[in-house]
């Protein structure tokens, strides 16, 4: 399984990056405000210190607008996974953004159809959202074994499962037996692992 780090704060970026268990970034634009820069400079930054993909999401919300600006975050790095929301503009840029070689990261799925359109579009990466689902009182950790079943059975959908809204250690584990490829995480439950799963 692989970790991305779910934050934009380019310190523990830089700190956690040296453990070797970092494998990529997410990013979203509440996380991006907490920083005090402007979104080009802290993407750029990040893009320099991992190699693996990182994600920064669009803000437009109809489909011309989210192709303006999938290409301008795509044009900062070549390491740059566009995020897009799981709407049918979304779905659609997303289509769009990949068939130019982009990567794309569907963010904000709650259901398994919502994963199958999204590998339908051909997304780099699908985000269920799984602890936003468990505070809803539904389970989030059954979302991913729908979604990686699902997945298995059709070779063609190329779709990378990565697990978010991750709150603790438990669904990394459950995920993990899935089969989920990813999980991004907030520095504090990296942290955490440490601790209780030494
Ligand atoms: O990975 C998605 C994340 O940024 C949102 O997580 O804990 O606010 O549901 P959370």
């Amino acid at each position: 399984m692989k970790f991305f780090l779910d934050t934009a704060d380019l310190n523990e970026i830089e700190s956690l990056i040296q453990t070797g268990f970092i494998d990529g970034i997410t990013t979203n634009p509440s996380l991006i405000a907490k920083q005090g820069s402007s979104m080009q400079e802290i993407i750029k930054n990040i893009c320099k210190m991992v190699h693996g993909p990182v994600s920064a999401e669009v803000t437009a919300t109809d489909f011309s607008g989210m192709m303006k600006e999938g290409k301008y975050l795509a044009s900062i790095a070549k390491n740059i996974a566009v995020k897009v929301p799981l709407t049918n503009n979304g779905l659609m840029a997303c289509k769009e953004l990949t068939s130019q070689g982009i990567m794309v990261n569907v963010t904000l799925c709650f259901s398994a159809g919502q994963a199958i359109l999204a590998a339908k579009a051909g997304a780099t990466f699908i985000s269920p959202f799984i602890g936003r689902l468990d505070d809803l009182g539904e389970d989030g950790v059954k979302l991913i074994q729908d979604i990686v079943t699902i997945y298995n059975n059709y070779p063609n959908f190329k779709t990378q499962v990565l697990v978010a809204s991750v709150r603790n250690i438990e669904h990394i584990i459950r995920t993990a037996k899935i089969g989920a490829d990813i999980a991004t995480l907030p520095p504090k439950i990296i942290k955490e692992s440490y601790i209780t799963t030494a």
